[in-house]
């Protein structure tokens, strides 16, 4: 096990932690499991932690406005991150639940649940122990600014509305679930605005991450451009091979 609420032993040699934050469907899953991947680091979707902890008070048929109840929930569960073969599976007190966090049941309140800061609370010592750990590339919100603010490489993706809901819709047909754009529209405006505005670790660019837009580009061109500011951050040189994982490797080692 990688990490949980009650913290493992690592073996793992420390290496560089790269934050990726910004709004739904900016791009930040697709872009951090490329990094990870091309750097040999390991990925984990902070996101999955809070919908982990959305899934269990649905189960519950717990009030997600009962912020107290839902703060003694996050308290109480067991939550582990296991990242594995370029993505991350999470455990819910010890079942597998990675399949069931993008139902639209979990999207539609996850961000009422990490909203509440006793859950903010309980859930950053989890995240801050995989930050710890190092060779990580972790994707969220907060990350640069409050999980890890030393993280080695601060990324902040953007992309406009119009693009963050085409890519969300198409996302969730993806997975099999039949949505409706309008749907999506309402539920991303809420999220952007509940992200933004909570009073406990609002999704904000840390004063040294690098903005990247993500308008227009494709996922490649995105995951080139955001490789080539890791390359330049963490080597100090700009232009390397790009083909081999080994080769991105050897540069933090
Ligand atoms: O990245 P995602 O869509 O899986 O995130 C789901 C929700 O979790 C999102 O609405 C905001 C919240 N979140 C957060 O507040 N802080 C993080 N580090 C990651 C996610």
């Amino acid at each position: 096990m990688y990490a949980s609420n009650s913290i493992t032993a690592t073996t793992r040699k420390k290496g560089p932690v790269i934050a990726i934050d910004g709004p739904a469907g900016a791009g930040k899953s697709t872009v951090a499991k490329a990094i990870a991947e091309m750097f040999g680091l390991a990925y984990v979707s902070t996101g999955l932690i809070y919908r982990a902890l959305t899934l269990k008070a649905i189960c519950l048929g717990a009030d997600i406005r009962e912020a107290e109840c839902i703060g003694e929930l996050a308290r109480s569960a067991d939550v582990a991150v296991l990242p594995e073969d370029g993505d991350c599976r999470i455990l819910l007190d010890g079942e597998d639940v990675t399949a069931e966090l993008t139902s639209p049941e979990v999207c539609a309140y996850v961000s009422q649940v990490a909203e509440i800061p006793d859950v903010r609370a309980a859930l950053l010592d989890i995240q801050r122990a995989i930050a710890k750990k190092g060779s990580v590339v972790m994707d969220g919100r907060d990350i640069g600014t409050v999980v890890a603010p030393d993280a080695d490489v601060k990324i902040f993706l953007v992309a406009d509305f119009e693009e963050r809901v085409r890519r969300r819709v198409l996302q969730a047909r993806e997975r099999g679930y039949d949505v409706v754009e309008e749907t999506v529209v309402s539920e991303i405006k809420n999220r952007d605005t509940i992200d933004s505005g909570r009073k406990v670790a609002p999704l904000k660019p840390a004063p040294d991450a690098i903005t990247v837009d993500t308008t227009g580009k494709t996922p490649e061109e995105t995951i080139a451009e955001v490789a080539g500011i890791i390359r330049k951050e963490l080597c100090g040189n700009e232009v390397r091979n790009t083909s081999e994982g080994m080769g991105e490797k050897s540069c933090f080692t």
